[in-house]
């Protein structure tokens, strides 16, 4: 696809996450109607539902050629294929939202070849814009202002010891996952001392989606978690590699995971550290395993 059509379309989405993001804010958390899904740590609202709707109204009728999966609307085992489709997630953190705790998102990736290719992700709360097309960078925009440039902050990284670190409980609070991740936030919390690697700070944000942009942003080091979806990190991965970052497995060994792994672990953009530290944090994990993977 043209470079002036990626643009297009990219200036079409951050349209379309704005006016998606007027729906939210104008919704009463007190009044909405929750639904759960796989618990009551996995939640959903008519919001949800009817941002998902709007959305999907507005991108079909622009581009009805191009293919659309939601998170409101998947069906198990529909998979992404190579045409040109749109990802998206119409209220990434949807917990904060019924808490009215204001880290949520509208996220709305473009994939070609199931390749990250425009990412569009927008606070309506905090009247966050984070935006990129594939080989034209990656930007930010607060309150209206001027486009800035990502990634906002950039130092070498030096390992997991300073280092602040996104993580999430999901859902999952019982079984091989939530022993994965009580594991994995136990080494890095612990004191060296005690066999632990001391990590300055932990911060679950709510929102996978936002935190990958900060990451972009060069405003926390690095993202882990195993159980996320295509839709929470399709926009956000093309940020992040836009603005110099890496995204790899969540789990040891693959340093070009697919859009559809559910296990992810975004590293932040800097000259130096890399790869040093993804196979620092790989080896946290050491031979556990979450139940987590791409589909056969
Ligand atoms: C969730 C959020 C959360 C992450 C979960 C996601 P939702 O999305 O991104 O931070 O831990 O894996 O499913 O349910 O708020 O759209
Ligand atoms: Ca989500």
């Amino acid at each position: 696809m043209a470079d002036n059509d990626l643009l297009e379309i990219c200036n079409y989405l951050i349209e379309i996450v704005k006016d998606a993001g007027n729906i939210i804010v104008t919704t009463r958390p007190t009044s909405l109607t929750l639904t759960t899904k796989k618990n009551t740590a996995d939640i959903v609202t008519q919001t949800d539902q009817a941002v998902e709707d709007f959305i999907r109204v507005r991108l079909t009728k622009r581009y009805p050629t191009f293919a659309f999966i939601g998170e409101e609307t998947y069906k198990t085992g529909v998979a992404i294929t190579d045409q040109p489709t749109f990802i998206v997630d119409p209220v990434d953190g949807t917990s904060n939202f019924v808490h009215a705790f204001p880290e949520v998102c509208v996220s709305i990736g473009f994939v070609i070849e199931k390749k990250p290719t425009i990412g569009v992700v927008y606070n309506p709360f905090r009247e966050e814009l984070w935006s990129a097309v594939k080989r034209y960078g990656a930007f930010t925009q607060r309150s209206g202002g001027d486009m800035q440039k990502l990634p906002l902050v950039s130092a070498p990284l030096r390992g997991l010891g300073p280092a602040c670190i996104g993580i999430e409980w999901g859902s999952d609070r019982d079984g091989p996952n939530f022993e994965l991740n009580l594991k994995v936030f136990t080494a890095l919390a612990r004191t060296t001392a005690t066999g632990g690697r001391f990590v300055n700070s932990l911060r679950c944000t709510g929102s996978a989606a936002i935190t990958i942009c900060r990451i972009a942003a060069g405003q926390q080091d690095a993202f882990w978690e195993c159980g996320c979806w295509a839709w929470d990190v399709a926009a956000a991965w093309c940020i992040l590699v836009e603005a110099g970052g890496i995204m790899v497995d969540g789990h040891p060994g693959e340093w070009n995971p697919p859009l559809d792994n559910r296990r992810y672990l975004a590293v932040r953009p800097a000259a130096e550290g890399q790869q040093e530290f993804v196979e620092d944090f790989w080896s946290v994990i050491g031979d556990q395993r979450s139940t987590y993977g791409p589909p056969n």
